[in-house]
């Protein structure tokens, strides 16, 4: 049995943890060997592979990134792209494949298992949180993580200075990061993209702060956006590449909030630091069982599935449960968090 692996979509700590550990289990326990594709799907459609060995998976387990590449080469768009990946699977004698990836990436191998038949097994990666049908994804620990000691560190600035300070956190569709980060951080003030914030409430928040001498901090996801009419941002907009570009909410924000209440305010945006790096324990813990797990699934011949954190256990689930829909942040757990606004 020879084994194709790929990691596609943006990068995420905790993907060379997957590789590795369904390389070790792969060839020590099954025998297996294994063709790594470069670049996520762009390995497959054009026949870029790489090697993918016991040797070639040593001492990554603590390295962010991926040894893979990654891209967001869809296949399902390139012309007649399923057939050039099904002859590149037969020119390499690849007899299954593992697809380690976001919804983006996950879509492209529940199509394919399920409609072309090829056999392929799925693992959820992304620092947002947002897939459907896992408890977690690996990364999202790791990023939390950053987020927090980028808050702890803000604080102390804030005060001395007396400011506010907005920090922009990932999560276009979800919150999960602000969500975590900023109630782990103690922040004043927590905006998510599941519901859209009242910048009149967020004054108030941050004048109440400063009426005690405490400076504010204000957390918010990069895909958070005000009620209607206090929208000034410019629309998503999509780069040369065709990928999302939000337009700068957190800077958007400071300005409004300096504007609004005569308080000096400033933006830190996280960006790319909260993707790259070493993974936290957790991650590593999750990634390494998630890698145990998804060659369990080609050995058991579980097509069309996606392995997934289900309290402490590791399940399958069907590949399309994954990629039909987003887990973005119940509105209960928001509430929750409210206690600690203002
Ligand atoms: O992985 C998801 C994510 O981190 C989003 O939160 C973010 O908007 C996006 O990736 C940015 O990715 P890139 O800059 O690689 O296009």
């Amino acid at each position: 049995m020879r084994v194709g692996v790929l990691t596609g979509g943006g990068d995420c700590p905790g993907l060379n943890a997957v590789i590795r550990a369904i390389v070790r289990k792969g060839v020590q326990e099954y025998g297996y060997e294994f063709t790594g594709f470069r670049d996520g799907w762009h390995g497959p459609l054009e026949g870029d592979t790489v090697p993918l060995d016991i040797p070639a998976v040593r001492g990554i387990l603590p390295r962010g990134g991926t040894i893979l590449g990654s891209s967001r080469t869809n296949p399902l768009k390139a012309e007649n792209g399923v057939r050039r990946v099904k002859d590149n699977l037969a020119k390499y004698e690849v007899d299954a494949l593992i697809a380690i990836g976001g919804e983006d990436t996950l879509g492209v191998a529940t199509a394919l298992s399920d409609e072309y038949g090829v056999p392929c097994v799925g693992v959820p990666k992304t620092i947002d949180n947002d897939l459907a049908a896992t408890d977690y994804t690996f990364g999202f620990d790791t990023a939390v993580n950053i987020a927090t000691e980028a808050i702890d560190r803000l604080h102390t600035t804030a005060e001395s200075h007396m400011r506010v300070l907005v920090v922009e956190v990932m999560g276009r569709h979800a919150g999960w990061i602000a969500l975590h980060s900023g109630l782990a951080g103690g922040a004043n003030a927590i905006l998510i993209p599941e519901q859209r914030f009242d910048l009149d409430q967020v004054c108030a928040w941050v004048e109440s702060r400063f009426k005690i001498r405490y400076a504010p901090i204000v957390v918010v996801a990069e895909g958070a956006m005000p009620k209607d009419g206090d929208m000034v941002l410019k629309d998503q907009t999509l780069d040369s590449f065709g990928h999302v570009r939000l337009s700068g909410v957190g800077e958007w924000l400071a300005k409004e909030i300096e504007r609004r209440t005569g308080k000096e305010a400033r933006t830190t945006v996280l960006g790319h630091v909260q993707r790259g790096g070493t993974p936290s324990a957790f991650d590593r813990w999750l990634a390494t069982r998630f890698g145990l797990h998804a060659i369990d699934a080609v050995r058991d011949q579980d097509w069309g599935k996606m392995v997934a954190l289900r309290g402490t256990e590791i399940v399958r689930v069907p590949l399309r449960d994954a990629t039909t829909q987003l887990k973005t942040v119940d509105p209960r757990l928001y509430t929750e968090a409210g206690v600690f606004f203002g």
